[in-house]
């Protein structure tokens, strides 16, 4: 099966922290996206359409699927899609209405499995009540709410559009209007958090009982207006103790409300994992439409691509009819296995050697003897599943560079 992401690159005013790809953008340009999706989509479809295989040098767009024909449908499109994703930037800047015209075309011209998981990322900030129902109505069935804290100060801090009472409603609201399925955002280590905070946010987050949580340590990307009031000194963030000790803070508090810690930054109730993020971490092929959209194709040992990050030259492109889509990356055996170790190391599954020797021919401890003894104890092996334990996941930026 195929996944689809769908990136809306536009906020209505950026976050302090952040350095996704999105722009402060006027109503008629987030009005007239949706279109340039559909183009894209059809575009995307129709050069996978029988195209030759790549390997004859003949295209330079991505083959989709075009080798795995059970996979592809008849015309030898990617679908049917059992995944969709819209990330952002902000997607529930769209419209409702937006929102189930793009879906609509996904049908027509991939189709959708029956059991497809549709997430929508919504900023509590740009909801309402009657929004979150036209998304439901929709098709969208899984929801991931960028509530970030529950605490007052942090996020006028962090800039964020809403406060506490605005994100606790956005909430209520999915509920009410039928989402089954919400995954909330958390924040910590921020900056002067303590742990008394961190405890409240998590006291919060509990009581609301979502199905889904995704918790990041904040980061300081560069360039962005919270780098510099930390380089100016306005602002510190927590020390390496304090992110670690809020780290398995979280871990151990969820786990004993029944979430499962599926990846580093991920906790699911039974059965409420992310299947399109999944797909990432599994290197299962998925098409990026949008402007900074990326693309994962498994033809032969795997190709990524990108849709360049720059809303002029996508809409260019696709009123050209050219590819808005480059190569950025073709694996051989070498690299292709690094990186199914590096992704699935992230998550709980792990990784077996009964899988790797189906994929590459070899198992972790032959070929990576060293990587593994120096990763002990955080690298476990149960019955020939490799995977990291969470005190594990804190160093896994260390751990895993002798796979690399
Ligand atoms: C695309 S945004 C989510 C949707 C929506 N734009 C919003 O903010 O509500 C993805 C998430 O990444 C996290 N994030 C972004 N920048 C971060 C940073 N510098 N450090 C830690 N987490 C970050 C935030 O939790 C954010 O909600
Ligand atoms: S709303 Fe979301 S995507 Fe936009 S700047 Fe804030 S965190 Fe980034």
């Amino acid at each position: 099966m195929t996944g689809l992401y769908l990136h809306i690159p536009f906020c209505r005013r950026k976050c302090s922290y952040c350095d996704f790809y999105s722009e402060e953008v006027c109503e008629a340009t987030i009005r007239n996206y949706p279109d340039l999706l559909k183009q894209h989509l059809t575009w995307a479809t129709e050069h996978s359409a029988g195209a030759t295989e790549r390997s004859a040098g003949a295209t330079e767009h991505p083959v989709w699927a075009t080798e795995h024909p059970a996979r592809a449908s008849e015309q030898g499109w990617p679908g049917p899609v059992d995944t969709v994703y819209f990330g952002g930037g902000t997607p529930s800047l769209l419209a409702p209405e937006a929102i189930a015209g793009i879906l609509k075309a996904v049908n027509q011209n991939l189709g959708l499995t029956k059991d497809v998981e549709i997430t929508l990322e919504a900023n509590p900030g740009t909801v309402s009540q009657r929004s979150l129902a036209g998304y439901r109505s929709a098709g969208v069935n899984r929801l991931s709410l960028g509530l970030q804290t529950c605490n007052e100060n942090q996020l006028t801090l962090l800039g964020r559009l809403h406060d506490r009472q605005e994100g606790l409603d956005a909430f209520k609201w999915s509920r009410d209007v039928g989402f089954d399925n919400i995954s909330l955002d958390l924040m910590f280590a921020l900056p002067g958090q303590t742990t008394a905070e961190l405890k409240e946010d998590l006291c919060a987050y509990l009581e609301l009982a979502p199905e889904h949580l995704s918790c990041y340590g904040l980061t300081a990307e560069p360039e962005t207006p919270l780098q510099q009031r930390i380089i100016s000194g306005e602002l510190t963030l927590p020390d390496e103790e304090f992110y670690a000790d809020a780290f398995l803070l979280i871990h151990d508090q969820l786990a004993t409300a029944g979430y499962e810690h599926y990846e580093i930054a991920n906790y699911a109730r039974d059965g409420y994992t992310c299947r399109h993020n999944l797909g990432y971490w599994q290197r299962r092929p998925y098409l990026g439409i949008g402007a900074g959209a990326h693309s994962f194709c498994d033809d032969q040992w795997g190709s990524r691509w990108e849709v360049p990050a720059d809303m002029t030259a996508y809409r260019q492109a696709l009123h050209n009819n050219q590819e808005p889509t480059k190569c950025l990356e073709t694996f051989e055996r070498e690299s292709a296995l690094r990186e199914t170790i590096y992704l699935a190391l992230r998550t709980r599954h792990g990784i077996t050697d009964t899988e790797l020797k189906q994929r590459f021919g070899c198992t972790l401890q032959d070929t990576f003897p060293e990587a593994v003894a120096g990763s002990f104890p955080w690298l476990v092996n149960d019955n020939g599943r490799w995977s990291f334990t969470p005190a594990g996941w804190l160093l896994f930026d260390r751990l895993i560079l002798p796979f690399l």
